[in-house]
Order: C-alpha cells, then sequence, then structure tokens
C-alpha cells in the first residue's frame, strides 16, 4: 500500500480563483522548481485589448493592471495566429525589438519564458505564461509536464468566466422575461463599464487594486441598474421630470437591484462565489454619496465600497455626457465641470480625480462606443 496525499487538494475546496493558481504553482515547483512565475492575460475581442488578470510570483513588485493593444504585442500576435506555444530559453538573446509593453507584460528579470495561448472551443481566452530566473529550463522533458499544468490552469479560468457569462445572462434574462425593459442603451454600458475599469487602474497603486478586483468591476458595472426593471413604465420612461412622490420610487431601483442579484444567485447556485459582492455593492450603494446625502442608506466616505463610488463617477458622467428621455446631453467639459463641483460632496474625490485626468482615454472610449441607431 501506498500512502498517498493528493498535492493539488487545495483545488478540491472552494477558494478564490487566485489561492488556486498560487498552490498550483507550489505543486508544479515540487518537479520543476525553477518556475518562478505563472501568469496569465485576458483577451478582449471588441477592443483587442490584453491585459494583465491573475499571478503567481516570487516576485517583490509583481505586473498589476498593464493592458495592452495584441497588435502592438507583435510576438505575443505571432502566438495567437499561430496557435502554437512558445518557449524562449535565453531571453537576453531573444529579440524582437522588444517594446515597452512587451517587456512589461512579463518579460522583466526573467531568464526564461514558456507561453501557451488558452483556447475554450477555438475560441482565444489570454496567455498563461511560465517565467524562470534561470536560462536554458524549458526542455522537452519539462515542457511535456508545464502543458499539463497550462492546461489545467486554462480550465480554471475558463470555468470562471463562463460562470461570470452565466450569471450575466442570468441576469440579463429575468430582464428580459419579466418583459421589463431597460431604458439604458448598450452604448451606455459599454462606455461606462469601460470608465468604470479606467477609474479603478487609475487607483490601482494607491488602494492596491488587484487586477482580478478591477476586473470584476468592468465585468458588473454594467449591471448596476438591473434594479430598474422593478420601476414602472410610466415613471421609467417619463419625458419630463420626476415629481417628488415618483423619484423615490425610483430610488427603490438599488434595494430591488440587490434583491434581484440576491434571487439570481440562489436560483443559479452562484451566491458561493466570493466576488459577487462586489456586483450586489454596485446594484445596492451606486446612488450613495461620500457626504451621506445619497440613498438608499445614506451611509458616507469609505463606508460607500468603492466599487460603488467608481461607477457612480462613471455613471453620472455618462449620464451627464449623453441623451436622456428627460435631458439633452452635455459636452464633456460641461460635465467634469459638475464632477469637479461634486467630488468630496456627492462623488468621490480620488474616483472623480482618476476619471478628469485621463481624458484622452474618455474620449477614445466615447469614440469607440459611439451612440447608433441600435442604443
Ligand atoms: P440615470 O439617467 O442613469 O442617471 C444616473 C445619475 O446621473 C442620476 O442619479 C444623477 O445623479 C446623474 N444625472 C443624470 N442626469 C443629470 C442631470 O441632468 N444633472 C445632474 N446634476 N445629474 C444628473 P439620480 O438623480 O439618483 O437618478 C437615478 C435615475 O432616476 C436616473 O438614472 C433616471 O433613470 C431617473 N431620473 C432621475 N431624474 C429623472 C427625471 O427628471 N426624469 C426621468 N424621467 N427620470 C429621472
Ligand atoms: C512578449 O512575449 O511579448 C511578452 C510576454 C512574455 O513572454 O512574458
Ligand atoms: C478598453 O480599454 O477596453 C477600451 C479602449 C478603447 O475603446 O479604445
Ligand atoms: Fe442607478
Ligand atoms: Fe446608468
Amino acid at each position: 500500500m501506498i500512502e498517498h496525499i493528493d498535492t493539488l487538494d487545495s483545488l478540491n475546496k472552494h477558494a478564490p480563483i487566485k489561492d488556486k493558481l498560487v498552490s498550483a504553482h507550489m505543486t508544479i515547483k515540487k518537479s520543476l522548481p525553477f518556475i518562478a512565475r505563472i501568469a496569465i492575460a485576458l483577451y478582449d475581442p471588441e477592443t483587442r485589448v490584453l491585459k494583465t488578470f491573475l499571478h503567481s510570483s516570487e516576485d517583490d513588485n509583481p505586473l498589476e493592471n498593464y493592458q495592452a493593444l495584441i497588435d502592438d504585442a507583435p510576438s505575443l500576435k505571432k502566438i495567437l495566429d499561430k496557435g502554437l506555444p512558445r518557449v524562449i530559453n535565453n531571453m537576453l538573446t531573444f529579440d524582437d525589438g522588444s517594446k515597452e509593453h512587451t517587456r512589461r507584460i512579463g518579460r522583466v528579470g526573467y531568464a526564461a519564458s514558456y507561453t501557451m495561448p488558452m483556447f475554450n472551443d477555438g475560441d482565444f481566452l489570454g496567455f498563461v505564461f511560465f517565467n524562470s530566473m534561470e536560462p536554458d529550463v524549458f526542455n522537452e522533458q519539462a515542457l511535456n509536464q508545464i502543458d499539463i499544468f497550462g492546461h489545467m490552469v486554462s480550465l480554471m479560468i475558463i470555468k470562471e468566466i463562463s460562470t461570470i457569462k452565466t450569471l450575466a445572462a442570468a441576469l440579463r434574462t429575468t430582464g428580459r422575461i419579466t418583459h421589463l425593459r431597460d431604458p439604458e442603451t448598450g452604448s451606455h454600458l459599454d462606455r461606462m463599464s469601460r470608465y468604470s475599469r479606467m477609474i479603478a487602474s487609475a487607483l490601482a497603486d494607491k488602494y492596491e487594486l488587484k487586477d482580478d478586483y478591477i476586473e470584476h468591476i468592468f465585468m458588473f458595472s454594467p449591471l448596476h441598474d438591473i434594479g430598474k426593471i422593478g420601476i414602472p413604465d410610466n415613471i421609467l420612461m417619463k419625458p419630463g421630470k420626476l415629481d417628488h412622490e415618483e423619484m423615490e420610487v425610483m430610488k427603490s431601483h438599488t434595494v430591488k437591484g440587490r434583491e434581484i442579484v440576491d434571487e439570481i444567485l440562489n436560483n443559479f447556485g452562484l451566491d458561493g462565489i466570493d466576488y459577487v459582492n462586489i456586483l450586489r455593492n454596485i446594484a445596492e450603494f451606486h446612488h450613495e454619496s461620500v457626504n451621506g446625502a445619497g440613498y438608499p442608506s445614506g451611509i458616507t466616505g469609505d463606508q460607500i465600497p468603492l466599487e460603488a463610488r467608481i461607477v457612480a463617477v462613471a455613471d453620472i458622467f455618462d449620464a451627464l455626457t449623453s441623451k436622456r428621455p428627460y435631458k439633452e446631453a452635455w459636452t464633456n467639459e460641461a460635465a467634469i465641470e459638475t464632477l469637479k463641483q461634486l467630488a468630496g460632496e456627492k462623488l468621490d474625490r480620488d474616483c472623480v480625480d482618476a476619471l478628469s485626468d485621463n481624458m484622452e482615454e474618455v474620449e477614445n472610449i466615447q469614440q469607440f462606443f459611439k451612440e447608433n441607431i441600435y442604443g
């Protein structure tokens, strides 16, 4: 009889995906001790942007919060186009006219790397990077083992992403079935989710935000107004100003949103997932004010979860710069001026600064996600 303890036992338990990646890394190091880092970058096919998502490394200052257009990273683009992994056994002799982001996305200080593209049913999802401090470690025998780990890691990521997609689809479907509608256009949601991610990225250093947190804000921010499906048409679609009573009904979209999210999480068995608190908080608290004058709870400052403070700025900026049934679109300048007036009162100052300091990117997002006849 052989006594054996499953070295990957931690994967059996409920844990954040980051912990699972770290434990897979610990295990792989038992047989391949030179693997100093495993990292994941995800690909957004709509914008062709590749961004860091998760990593496990011994690095003191690992790369967080970086993104680049795939077309600007020719060596990675080549891996994607060929669909084949890439081995670099000596970074010193590897030369692709290395650009800033190419270095930054993972190569700094590493002597060798192995990069695997991740696919789900043929769709490209991103890359898994394995790095070593020593050159010439990725021989055929090592790679045969690493491939197995690479695919395991890739399955973990696919499951994570598909859980989020199930969740988003469940929320959308619920909206349609209740035959209630979303008055906000698709392009509002495209823009405000990107503003939210941009604000979170700009705050990453100061607030020590991790890439997966930023990515979850991006994924969940479009659902901030899910509770509006419970608001009657005559109020939701009113072409003019809401009176006091109507506004009180409208305000209930926050608590209704939280309830809808909870119910769906429950019905789809998704309520055990830690990061869905980010979604709950966004739905419930995106109209709170830092001075306590917001709704539904009147909480102040740091009591308001950061994700809700971020989404509030992104949502208001886009509401101001868009046409609504009840208002015309404002210019960016006028909207920023108003946000600056609201900073420290209604809105979080750091979040407002993060937006107003990055107007070039705001304009890119506006160009990319213009309003069209389909909304
Ligand atoms: P929404 O249209 O998505 O607007 C989100 C938030 O953007 C608003 O939250 C408000 O903080 C800000 N905002 C939008 N338009 C303006 C504006 O013209 N001036 C200023 N200073 N801020 C603006 P709020 O006020 O809590 O409203 C929540 C939701 O209630 C709105 O979401 C909208 O669906 C509805 N709503 C608010 N006011 C009216 C109105 O006068 N008529 C109609 N039909 N709906 C309204
Ligand atoms: C690159 O190859 O462009 C950088 C990614 C890496 O190999 O770590
Ligand atoms: C994004 O960061 O995903 C959007 C940038 C762009 O639209 O160019
Ligand atoms: Fe709202
Ligand atoms: Fe909104």
